[in-house]
């Protein structure tokens, strides 16, 4: 027995880095998979190893993320896990941030989890059972210098988590937030080695994540009872960056 046997699990950013792994992880646990990406050739290679569907997807275009949700859990006939992981990092200082960066930033890594959510929620709701998922970030709670944007973004879902998980758990359905410390996906592949290092240094554990080490935490949320008693809650997979 899986600890998700039987859940129909959508996961975005699902074709890289957490959201793969995550997918993975789901997998190996007996959940149906439905996986969505903007990169249409990573994700179809992706879906193909795991066997699930596939939708290519931009998850800042609403008309778009409201079609996919409404015809998965049409077609399944169930909606029961959302991981809203598709994310984007760029490093900007802020005294040379314009506009469009800050608003691309949270069009993708903020207003997509309230689109995902929006129009998952009441497909959770009518079954009275249902688990929503967000990646947020350890840099919502410390935040990083040129990464006000990315900050801002991540700490606005945490804020999102917290208020929909008051309005959402009397209806069965739990929202949680994951917020991981530096996991080594191609995210972070374009930042320097001194950075790295440097913060390598700077980690309790002396060292940065793996994908796979996120997943669990995903796995959890989404399980029966080990995400039983879950509400509005962050969990940390941070290497000790950040101890709350
Ligand atoms: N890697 C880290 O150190 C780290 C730390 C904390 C939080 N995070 C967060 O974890 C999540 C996953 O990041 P990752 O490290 O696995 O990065 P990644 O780059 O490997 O994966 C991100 C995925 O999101 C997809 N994506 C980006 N914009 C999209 C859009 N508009 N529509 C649909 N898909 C889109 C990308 O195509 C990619 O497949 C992100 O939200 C990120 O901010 C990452």
């Amino acid at each position: 027995m899986g600890a998700l046997d039987g859940r129909v699990a959508l996961v975005t950013g699902a074709a890289s880095g957490m959201g793969a792994a995550i997918a993975h992880a789901y997998a190996a646990e007996g959940a149906q998979l439905v996986l969505a990406d903007r990169d249409a050739d990573r994700l179809t290679a992706a879906a193909a190893e795991l066997g699930a569907e596939a939708h290519a997807l931009d998850v800042t275009d609403a008309d778009a993320v409201r079609e996919v949700v409404d015809g998965v859990a049409a077609s399944r006939g169930r909606l029961d896990v959302l991981v809203n992981c598709a994310g984007i990092l760029t490093e900007v200082p802020l005294l040379e941030m314009d506009v469009e960066t800050f608003d691309e930033m949270i069009a993708v890594d903020l207003r997509s989890v309230f689109l995902c959510s929006r129009f998952a929620a009441p497909h959770m709701v009518a079954a009275g059972w249902g688990r929503i998922i967000s990646i947020a970030s350890q840099l919502a709670l410390k935040g990083g210098e040129s990464l006000a944007h990315y900050s801002a973004a991540k700490a606005g879902v945490l804020g999102f988590t917290k208020a929909a998980a008051r309005e959402l758990a009397p209806h069965g359905v739990l929202v949680n937030a994951i917020a991981p410390g530096p996991i080594l996906t191609p995210m972070i592949d374009g930042l320097s080695e001194e950075w790295k290092a440097a913060k390598q240094a700077e980690l309790p554990l002396g060292r940065f994540g793996r994908p796979e080490e996120v997943a669990p935490t995903a796995v959890l949320l989404a399980s029966d009872p080990g995400g039983t008693l879950y509400v509005g809650q962050t969990l940390g997979p941070n290497s000790g960056d950040v101890m709350p």
